[in-house]
């Protein structure tokens, strides 16, 4: 299953890669997300009870309202998507729905018709990303009954990562996959992502999945391919370079290759 979003530093790569680097379903009791973002991975493995969670309160809306009443969401969805155009856009942009329906084909509609699919707020918390270039909100890959039903034996809610990681308990699998930063400062993308995640979050988040371990979870962590959080993780699994394409930009000469860490403990 795909996820229904598209978000950055998704893990949709992650999910169509040949070597299996997930615990096996069979070893693992309850699956725990506390960085859901798109829930490439969940969606990937399908799992059956457990946790999912992540800070921000509007993603996390929609997959509880996809959960609970995914019916009338496609009903509104529905609307929007003959309703679309450039006015109607940023007339929704505009928009501060009151009811968590309304909110959530809100933030559906924006995700899949804004620029790239990004997810960007202003200082006063007003998503701020222009149109882009996508005519359609619905596609006849949507199937949103089969999301409902996979996410029915979730328990799902907005919190920081911290509350999420302390209920793991022995056999659980925690899929770990902050904002990436790391401690050097090299350009100018990580220092944006410090606001959102400091080092000092990277430090917390190590020390709740040393606890978690020790408690006897499975735990797969992704971050940057940087020697800081190689020295953050020490001693805590074994790490593992995972090569992928990238496209910075949108021309062929700028593709390249690079490589992101995975550290798997257990
Ligand atoms: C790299 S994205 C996760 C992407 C996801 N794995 C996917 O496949 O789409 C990181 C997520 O962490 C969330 N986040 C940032 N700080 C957090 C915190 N302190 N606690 C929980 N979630 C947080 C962000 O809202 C974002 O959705």
């Amino acid at each position: 299953m795909e996820p229904f979003l598209k978000w950055a530093g998704g893990k949709r790569w992650l999910t169509t890669r040949p070597i299996d680097i997930f615990p096996d379903h069979v070893e693992t009791k309850r699956y725990f997300e506390p960085f859901l973002g798109g829930a490439a991975v969940f969606f990937h493995l399908q799992p059956t009870g457990g946790y999912l969670s992540d800070l921000n309160v509007d993603l996390i809306n929609a997959y509880t309202t996809i959960r609970d009443n995914w019916e009338d969401l496609v009903d509104v969805l529905f609307k929007y998507d003959k309703k679309h155009s450039v006015d109607f856009y940023y007339e929704m942009r505009e928009k501060k729905p009151r009811v968590s329906l309304l909110q959530a084909a809100r933030f559906i509609y924006l995700n899949r018709t804004c620029w790239n699919g990004l997810y960007r707020v202003n200082k006063n918390g007003q998503f701020n990303v222009p149109i882009g270039t996508k005519t359609k909100v619905l596609s006849t890959e949507d199937n949103f009954q089969e999301l409902s039903l996979l996410l029915n034996t979730m328990s799902i809610e907005s919190c920081d990562f911290q509350n999420t990681i302390d209920k793991a308990r022995s056999g659980d699998f925690v899929f770990i996959d902050p904002p990436y930063t790391v401690k050097h400062n090299l350009n100018g993308f990580v220092k944006y992502n410090e606001k959102i995640f400091s080092w000092q979050d990277q430090i917390r988040l190590k020390d709740s999945v040393s606890k978690a371990i020790k408690r006897g979870a499975f735990v797969l962590i992704l971050n940057a391919n940087h020697i800081s959080i190689k020295e953050l993780y020490k001693g805590v699994g074994k790490t593992i370079e995972l090569e992928r394409a990238s496209v910075i930009a949108g021309n062929s000469s700028a593709r390249g290759r690079y490589t992101e860490l995975a550290i798997k403990c257990w």
